[in-house]
């Protein structure tokens, strides 16, 4: 019975232990630097400075960077595309011995390893974040940080830019396939098992299988007004708190070792000159000792862009008092000089240099970069092993949404006549979106890189006697993503009279950050037409949408018996869509993201009341309709689950309490299939206007054919609470409802409480 106080006892002992030998570490490494070594370990610049063309070898440049200017950081992938993890091994060794040389401290490379080791040549590669956050299920997001850590460790690469936990609620959002969709709870959920997965269980001896994590971007990047990349948010500080600071929050409570801001403006402010939001909110806030890095330039943007700082100086000085530890000037070591001036000026503190300069250390010491710079303590035998080949496949397979299946189309026979177009329909580019190989994921139809993987077109051929494939509209290829060659769709229409149903892969070819940048939110033109002329063929239609945002199709949806949006899957995408298709698998995905209809209406699910609404009486008869394509968490299945039953141990709690809910969930069909169960908290009344709904728990189950499963939540009152305009959380007295599927039952909270 004492066993486990003892135990307790102990791993406390041995952790207080491990971190104050970690801090005498830094100190004492500390203590011997030089003003200059301490500036260098601030810096970070972009591999391509330093190194050949293909990446491989180290330029004179490599010295004016990392022995005279002791630059502690490097980041990128070399020679602007993926490389082999021996590649890679090769170039570390030769940035170490430089590095070690110059000042013994390690460097710290970082790379942009985004779904999967996402730079790294025959890597595991996992839908983006986007399909996560469909699958509902977190076990996912950890797989995808811990295969990604292990493979990026192969690398001898310690540090990751990932993942991203901008909550995606402005569709036009270049990025929003970048995030694990629109909501908070997923968010947090969903980056946090990823971080663990990335970090492993000890964040303060990450070991060589794992990584450390950058988290990005610090915060609410997710939602420019504009919705142009990199344009300004407009959060209050109360909705800051309440929504977008809470995944970083529980990020950072879990362990994550580092965090890049957000590029962007919020009410006037750059978040890299946000003393607020760095400082006051998470270094001092949370008690975190972790390091804050700049996104791409952007201190120079708060000189050049933004216009808040008159000089390059001025920026720095702003930024690095803000509480930037990091700086990313990808090209100009002599920032260096600018900090430097600024420290002898008495614009920066030294006590500020030694604090940025301890939380790198601290990293560096907890990676365990000092102890084996080289990489040479792990053996990487199960880089892309079966077994990570295994959870990318399912992570896919749960991440492909249904959306609608009219007259039960799918699953399509094996002997159907498929006739297979459009121009999603034979790329390994469009299954996986940008960050995939390079930035712009341009080339992952390579052979070196994807030969072993199958499109959409050759998995059909895998499941199907009978398929056509014919690219009657197809991408131009190239950087210019939305170029389209011309359409001939006269030669699909005949072929289609000799094939029992048409398969239409349309959506977006792949693009990264503002280079996604639209202005129109709908699907092409072309491709519309497509499925227009399709359709008049008379053939059952089978639209599969493989996007990486929401890109409108309101006029073709009833054109299309069956919908499927694959989002952006991966390498095992294809593969995926194919046995869900044929019926050898079941659909269980499940929109994060609430689906546009109109390009002038966008909405998330926890939207206010207001904003759908019955006719009011009276002279001026207000109405508010609230219309989208699909709602937040719509996905069918080949089988139907039925709610019932819905209850919970109490039905009055205040502060503190837990109300345990539960509900019956029966599968009615004939077929076994897993279904999300989502629940749904409503604040009835609330002292600030309450959203609609707000998601507070989700699980996934299996559930048999004609079997029932029990689902049971443990809801925490303090979950129920929202953020008041002095920034504290206030759980209200008054009546809540909670809902999952179609069922809801009512709670009354007893007292109000601040905290
Ligand atoms: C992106 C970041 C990325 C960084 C380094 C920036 O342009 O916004 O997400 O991590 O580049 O490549």
């Amino acid at each position: 019975m004492k066993l486990k106080p003892i135990l307790m006892f102990f791993a406390a002992a041995v952790l207080a232990s491990c971190s104050d030998e970690l801090e005498s570490r830094v100190e004492k490494t500390l203590r011997r630097m030089t003003l200059e070594e301490k500036i260098g370990q601030m810096m970070q610049i972009t591999v391509g400075v330093i190194t050949s063309p293909d990446g491989t070898e180290l330029t004179p440049m490599a010295d004016t960077v990392l022995s005279v200017y002791k630059v502690g950081s490097i980041l990128n992938v070399p020679g602007g595309e993926a490389a082999t993890p021996e590649a890679y091994r090769s170039l570390m060794r030769k940035i170490q011995e430089k590095s070690l040389a110059a000042t013994g401290i390690p460097c710290l490379y970082g790379l942009d390893q985004i779904h999967g080791a996402s730079y790294t040549v025959g890597a595991t590669f996992f839908p983006q974040e986007i399909g996560l956050g469909a699958t509902f299920n977190d076990e996912y997001a950890y797989a995808m940080g811990d295969i990604m850590a292990y493979e990026t460790r192969a690398c001898n690469v310690p540090w990751v830019f990932s993942p991203v936990m901008d909550l995606g609620r402005n569709p036009l959002w270049p990025r929003m396939w970048e995030s694990f969709g629109e909501d908070v709870l997923v968010n947090k959920r969903m980056a946090t098992a990823e971080v663990l997965g990335q970090q492993g269980d000890n964040p303060d001896a990450v070991d060589e299988y794992h990584v450390g994590s950058s988290l990005k971007h610090y915060m609410a990047y997710g939602v420019p007004v504009s919705g142009q990349d990199r344009t300004p948010s407009s959060v209050t500080d109360r909705e800051m708190m309440e929504k977008y600071f809470q995944p970083f929050k529980s990020c950072v409570e879990a362990g994550a070792l580092s965090i890049m801001v957000n590029s962007s403006i919020n009410d006037g402010i750059p978040f890299h000159a946000n003393g607020k939001f760095l400082t006051d909110w998470v270094k001092e806030g949370l008690g975190w000792d972790g390091f804050f890095v700049t996104d791409w330039a952007d201190v120079r943007n708060l000189f050049e862009r933004d216009h808040i700082a008159a000089s390059n100086k001025e920026a720095v000085c702003i930024a690095v008092n803000a509480g930037i530890d990091m700086i990313m000037e990808p090209y100009d070591v002599t920032v260096c000089d600018e900090i430097r001036e600024l420290v002898n000026e008495g614009k920066i503190k030294k006590s500020r240099i030694n604090d940025a300069v301890r939380r790198i250390l601290r990293a560096k010491y907890r990676l365990g970069l000092f102890d084996d710079p080289y990489g040479e303590k792990g053996d990487y035998g199960r880089f892309a092993c079966d077994g990570f080949r295994t959870a990318a496949y399912n992570a896919a397979l749960e991440s492909e949404v249904l959306l609608k299946n009219d007259g039960g189309l799918l699953p399509l026979k094996k002997s159907d006549r498929i006739l297979l177009v459009g121009p999603n329909a034979n790329s390994m580019r469009t299954l996986n979106g940008g960050w995939s190989y390079t930035w712009q994921g341009d080339l992952t139809d390579d052979a070196r890189f994807t030969a072993q993987y199958n499109t959409i077109y050759e998995a059909l051929c895998t499941k199907f006697d009978n398929v056509t494939w014919l690219p009657v509209l197809e991408y131009a290829g190239g950087r210019e993503w939305q170029k389209e060659e011309k359409a001939e769709i006269g030669r699909a229409m005949i072929a289609a009279a000799v094939s029992d149903v048409v398969v239409i892969c349309v959506g977006e070819n792949t693009y990264c950050e503002t280079p996604g940048n639209i202005t129109d939110l709908n699907l092409s033109e072309q491709q519309k037409k497509l499925v227009k002329f399709m359709k008049a063929t008379g053939k059952p239609v089978v639209l599969v949408l493989n996007e990486g945002r929401p890109r409108l199709v309101g006029d073709i949806e009833p054109l299309a018996d069956a919908i499927v949006d694959i989002l952006l899957p991966g390498n095992y995408g294809g593969d995926a869509l194919a046995a869900l298709l044929c019926g050898e698998e079941n659909f269980s995905g499940r929109l994060p993201f609430t689906y546009p209809k109109f390009s002038g209406r966008f909405s998330t699910y926890d939207y206010k009341l207001c904003e759908n609404r019955a006719t009011m009486a009276g002279e001026y008869d207000y109405n508010a309709v609230m219309d989208v394509q699909w709602p937040f968490g719509h996905g069918l299945s080949y089988t139907r689950f039925e709610y019932s039953d819905m209850r919970v141990d109490r039905t009055s709690f205040s502060r503190g309490d837990v109300i345990n809910v539960s509900v019956d969930v029966k599968n009615c069909g004939n077929v076994a299939g897993k279904e999300s169960v989502l629940l749904f908290s409503s604040d009835v009344y609330a002292s600030v206007t309450p959203e609609v709904r707000r998601l507070r728990d989700y699980a996934k189950v299996e559930i048999e054919p004609g079997r029932t499963a029990t689902v049971t939540f443990a809801l925490r009152a303090e979950d129920l609470a929202f953020v008041g305009h002095d920034l504290k959380w206030h759980l209200e007295e008054g009546e809540f409802l909670l809902s999952a599927g179609n069922c809801s039952v009512t709670i009354n909270c007893t007292e109000t409480e601040v905290f």
